[in-house]
């Protein structure tokens, strides 16, 4: 990974749905999927984003790409701010940002052969001819850069499984070169066994092209071995966000710390003293989020503060950055064996 080449900068992005209600069809609220989100990524590099179901990754995704207009915020790609960009020109440049998504199933075609499915971003965007040999040959490579036979370019997506169909997905993806992907929870519904071989694809691929990902997924264990940095999302927001291996040994987020506990642990002796600590209940609703600190309703460690002031989203240590009034005092944000015992007695 190079270092200081960034390539995407995000700045206190939000996207916030609103609700329409009431006899006259009005505006009556608002989803905050994103709720100000900021960070960036570098070249070749893959940032994990991770938090549970409804907390904005995708609809962050989405509004980075902008396929989702932004609310507030902007979204530089080397230099350019694509918020402020026509649809046109975000059409021109949509070739080097691409998107993957959790069901190959439901974006392939069923109805297209894998060579119409991988060659069609190359006919879209005018690089090559439909039926040229320059688009087969293509289509063979970018078959063989996933793994898979070139033949196979007959077939149709029903003839595959879960794994072959992602591959198929990333070679579409890739079919136009692009230096950015944002992967939405590629190897969620895929079998554990199938998980770590297109974990392990998708960083080759990143070696050999120098793609950056932007890595979506719900726990931390799916993206531990892909991420270089992870930022881990709640409600709309980010908590936490640092190189992997510092989020992994020293999460200074509580939600982090009740994530990262639920992580096994490979070695047995290791996963035996494992302290687990499970969050109760679920997140509250982005259309009507708690004041101050967003997960102060499910935080062990809440305290006043928390209740009625936002908390920051601040630089702790160079490259480390939290959003927690807690994570100030020395070992004040850190959930203890006492924290975890008081939350099951209560
Ligand atoms: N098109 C939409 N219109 C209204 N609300 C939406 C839309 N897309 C997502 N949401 C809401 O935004 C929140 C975040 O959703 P999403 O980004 O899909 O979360 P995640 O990908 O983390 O599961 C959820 O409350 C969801 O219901
Ligand atoms: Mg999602």
């Amino acid at each position: 990974m190079s270092e200081n080449n960034i390539l995407v900068q995000v700045e206190n992005l939000k996207k916030h749905f609103p609700i329409i209600g009431g006899m006259m069809g009005r505006q009556i609220g608002a989803v905050k999927a994103v709720d100000g989100i900021s960070f960036d990524i570098q070249e070749s590099e893959t940032l994990g984003m991770v938090g549970e179901s409804g907390c904005g990754k995708s609809t962050a995704g989405r509004a980075i790409l902008q396929l989702h207009k932004p609310t507030a915020g902007q979204v530089f790609f080397k230099d350019q701010d694509l918020t402020q960009m026509s649809g046109e020109d975000v059409r021109q440049l949509r070739p080097k940002i691409q998107m993957i998504f959790q069901d190959p199933y439901a974006t392939l075609n069923p109805r297209h052969s894998v060579r119409k499915i991988i060659g069609e971003p190359l006919i879209i965007h005018g690089m090559m001819k439909k039926g040229s040999p320059e688009l087969k040959d293509r289509v063979a490579e970018l078959l063989e850069l996933v793994g898979m036979d070139p033949a196979y370019m007959r077939r149709f997506p029903h003839e595959f499984s879960g794994g072959q169909r992602q591959r198929i997905g990333i070679a579409r993806a890739l079919s136009l070169n692009p230096d950015f992907i944002v992967c939405d929870e590629p190897i969620s519904a895929l079998d554990v066994s199938i998980q770590a071989q297109v974990v392990n694809l998708m960083q080759d691929l990143q070696d050999q092209l120098g793609i950056a990902y932007l890595f979506i997924a719900h726990d931390l264990s799916m993206v531990k071995h892909i991420s270089h940095r992870i930022a881990v999302m709640y409600l709309g927001k980010i908590m936490e966000l640092t190189e992997r291996n510092t989020l992994f040994d020293n999460p200074l987020h509580p939600y982090t710390q009740s994530l990262n506990s639920a992580v096994p642990i490979p070695d047995p002796k290791l996963e035996q003293n494992r302290k687990r600590f499970i969050l109760k209940g679920d997140p509250p609703s982005p259309a009507n989020p708690p004041s101050g600190c967003v997960f102060h309703t499910r935080c062990p460690l809440t305290v006043k503060k928390c209740i009625k002031v936002k908390p920051e989203f601040r630089e702790m240590h160079p490259g480390h950055f939290v959003a927690c009034h807690l994570a100030d005092e020395k070992g004040g944000s850190k959930i203890s064996k006492q924290t975890i015992l008081a939350s099951e007695m209560s």
